[in-house]
């Protein structure tokens, strides 16, 4: 079905392990608490799937859509919210459940537009983590799995819409005309 992979990166088990050890940490962290865990779409949807179900604390669920325009195949800096969170944040301590992290335009602009909410945490949970292309100074508080500068799909990461029901993570043959969402 996926013949137009190149390589896989990490299988199944390599990401269960890496949503373990961030579910794990965040149960320490939050034990007690009820935060507020706002996925970022369209990409991060089935690892958010995965990661509530090792939690063992109580949490609320809501979503946030953010898309970087101006640009077709580097992001251009350039973000704006299309689709909005649902649940009131005031006070709240926040979890932002992202895909992944690359430049960090996308991050940064989705915690400062939160954080005008006054919420009394905000955090950042992202399963990959390319720290090599970061244009804008953000550390997440949670990274799953640290990547070279290379563009990978499966596991929600999508080329064209295509690859996110992958349930394993590697490299399309054709990436040179990657777009992002
Ligand atoms: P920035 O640069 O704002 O971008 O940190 C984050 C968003 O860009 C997308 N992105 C990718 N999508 N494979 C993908 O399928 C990748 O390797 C990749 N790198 C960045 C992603 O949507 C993320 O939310
Ligand atoms: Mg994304």
């Amino acid at each position: 079905m996926y013949e137009d992979i190149e390589k896989v990166l990490f299988d199944e088990e390599d990401i269960s392990r890496a949503a373990d050890d961030m579910a794990s940490c965040i149960n320490n962290d939050y034990r007690g608490c009820r935060p507020v865990i706002i996925g970022v779409l369209k990409g991060s949807f089935i690892f958010l799937a995965d990661l509530v179900r090792r939690l063992e604390i109580d949490f609320m669920v809501d979503f946030i859509k953010a898309s970087s325009y101006g640009g077709n195949t580097e992001s251009s800096g350039k973000v704006k919210i299309t689709s909005d969170i649902s649940v009131d944040i005031r006070g709240r301590d926040v979890i932002i459940v992202e895909d992944i992290l690359d430049t960090g335009y996308t991050l940064s602009y989705i915690t400062e537009y939160l954080k005008g909410f006054s919420p009394h945490s905000v955090k950042i949970c992202t399963l990959f983590d390319k720290p090599g292309r970061r244009t804008v100074p953000i550390k997440p508080d949670y990274a799953g799995i640290v990547i070279d500068d290379m563009f990978i799909v499966g596991y929600g990461l999508d080329y064209n819409e295509k690859y996110r029901g992958m349930p394993y993570v590697g490299v399309p043959k054709t990436q040179s005309n990657k777009t992002k969402e």
